[in-house]
């Protein structure tokens, strides 16, 4: 009876963990990234579809722009077929930040969308400044395609 009750655990723990690691393997990756993380119950707005494969050769984007460590270190050695970490591994919490209270700039990064948000449209807004380039998106409609 014990044993079971282990074991039974065990799955359970077993299970858990699997759902909560989110490692994409390096050999499998799109060139196009459907981002619908599965975090989320339901999306409020429409799916982006991300150019991983055009920003990395088109538009010269080193991978630790967008990826790095655990303490935040840019990953600027990864390489075509390294496995990484979701960006939900570690910036947890599957919504945008409540618009009140006002949270601290560590606290709106536990945020999902946050994070990805400061990622992508920082960048953005940065090169349309620099280059005068008005097609890269910077407003929600120009991404979340209706
Ligand atoms: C402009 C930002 C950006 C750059 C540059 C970038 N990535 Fe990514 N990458 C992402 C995002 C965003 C995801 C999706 C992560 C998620 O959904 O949690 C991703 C996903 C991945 C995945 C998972 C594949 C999949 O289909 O889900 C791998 C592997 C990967 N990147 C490797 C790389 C490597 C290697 C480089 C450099 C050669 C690189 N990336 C450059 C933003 C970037
Ligand atoms: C292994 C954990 C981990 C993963 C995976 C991760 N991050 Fe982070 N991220 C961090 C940590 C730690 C910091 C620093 C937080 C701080 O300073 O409080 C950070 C900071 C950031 C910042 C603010 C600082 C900066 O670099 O501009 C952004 C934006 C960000 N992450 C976006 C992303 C995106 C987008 C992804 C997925 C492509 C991602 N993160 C994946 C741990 C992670
Ligand atoms: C470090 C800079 C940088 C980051 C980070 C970045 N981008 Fe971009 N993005 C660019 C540049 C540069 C262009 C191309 C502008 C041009 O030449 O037209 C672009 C273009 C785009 C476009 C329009 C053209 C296309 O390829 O579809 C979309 C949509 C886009 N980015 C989505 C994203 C998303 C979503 C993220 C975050 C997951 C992201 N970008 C992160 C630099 C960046
Ligand atoms: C540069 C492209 C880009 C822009 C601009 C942008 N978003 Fe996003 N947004 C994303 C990506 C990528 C995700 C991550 C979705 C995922 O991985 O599931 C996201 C996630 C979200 C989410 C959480 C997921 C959902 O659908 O409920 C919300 C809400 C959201 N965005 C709203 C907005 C709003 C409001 C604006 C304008 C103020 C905006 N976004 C501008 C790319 C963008």
């Amino acid at each position: 009876m014990k044993r079971t009750l282990l074991l039974v655990i065990l799955i359970v723990g077993f299970v858990a963990l699997s759902l909560s690691t989110a490692i994409y393997a390096g050999d499998k990756v799109s060139d196009v990234i459907k981002m619908e993380n599965a975090a989320y119950d339901k999306h409020e707005k429409s799916i982006v579809e991300f150019t991983h494969k055009k920003h990395i050769e088109d538009y010269k984007i080193g991978c630790g722009e967008c990826h790095h460590d655990a303490n935040g270190k840019p990953l600027n050695d990864l390489k075509a077929g390294d496995n990484v970490s979701g960006c939900i591994e570690c910036h947890k919490i599957a919504s945008k930040a409540p618009r009140e209270p006002k949270l601290s700039e560590k606290e709106q990064l536990q945020y999902h969308a946050e994070a990805i948000h400061q990622n992508c449209i920082d960048c953005h807004k940065k090169f349309k400044k620099e280059t005068g380039n008005k097609e890269v998106p910077t407003s929600c409609a120009k991404c979340h395609i209706k």
